[in-house]
């Protein structure tokens, strides 16, 4: 005979009363209460559970917050003629140049990426194509002179709403601007990475 069906034999005579101490755990395990009490297992079972539906309510979360990640962001309308507020008042565009637009590539990736990615919603918007959607100026001017254009530009002002966030950079120089504006339109030209 086994020891779990000895104590299986022990039970059924017991009065009901004490079976009924006899609990069936979240596990689906048969624990006595009694003797969990005495040892103080009570709390630890408590504790097992607390764990666990934390870690449930943790992965839904983590779930909900992928999900929101991959959904579209709404089509922004294109506003290539507004210019913006700000230094900047007109660039002159060549072809891509391929130096220039590998020094904005690192310049984005210290000043922007913390709050922008390229074709998904971050903290800001997705970046890939705002050459299509904003001047040169504009961009250039969103980066230098941010409050500025968040308090007189009317695009950039409903961005803060759309975002509920306010971009922040600061003390970048222009000619690191003009770089970052270079990769700006080469990834533009680029698919994204799947
Ligand atoms: C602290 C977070 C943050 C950082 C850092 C940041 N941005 Fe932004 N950016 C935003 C937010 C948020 C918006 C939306 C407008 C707003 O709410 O201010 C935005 C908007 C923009 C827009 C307008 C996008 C559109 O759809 O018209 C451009 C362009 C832009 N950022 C470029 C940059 C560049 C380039 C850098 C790095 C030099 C940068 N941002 C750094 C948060 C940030």
């Amino acid at each position: 005979m086994t020891n779990e069906q000895r104590e299986d034999d022990r039970l059924r005579h017991l009065p009901v009363s004490v079976r009924q101490n006899f609990q069936i755990n979240v596990l689906g395990e048969q624990v006595n209460m009694d003797s969990m009490r005495q040892y103080g297992l009570v709390r630890l079972a408590a504790a097992k559970a607390a764990l666990f539906t934390l870690l449930v309510v943790a992965a839904v979360a983590m779930t909900a917050w992928q999900v929101l990640a991959q959904l579209p962001t709404p089509p922004e309308t294109p506003s290539l003629e507004d210019k913006g507020v700000g230094p900047i008042k007109e660039v002159k565009l060549g072809a891509i140049d391929p130096q220039l637009a590998a020094k904005g590539e690192k310049v984005f990736a210290t000043h922007c990426s913390v709050c922008h990615r390229l074709d998904s919603r971050y903290v800001g918007p997705p970046l890939r194509n705002v050459t299509k959607l904003r001047s040169p100026e504009w961009i250039m001017n969103m980066i230098l002179n941010t409050n500025g254009m968040i308090m007189n530009d009317p695009v950039a002002r409903d961005l803060v709403g759309k975002y509920g966030s306010i971009m922040t950079v600061s003390g970048i120089p222009p000619d690191d601007a003009r770089a970052v504006l270079e990769y700006l339109r080469q990834v533009s030209e680029q698919q994204p990475k799947k």
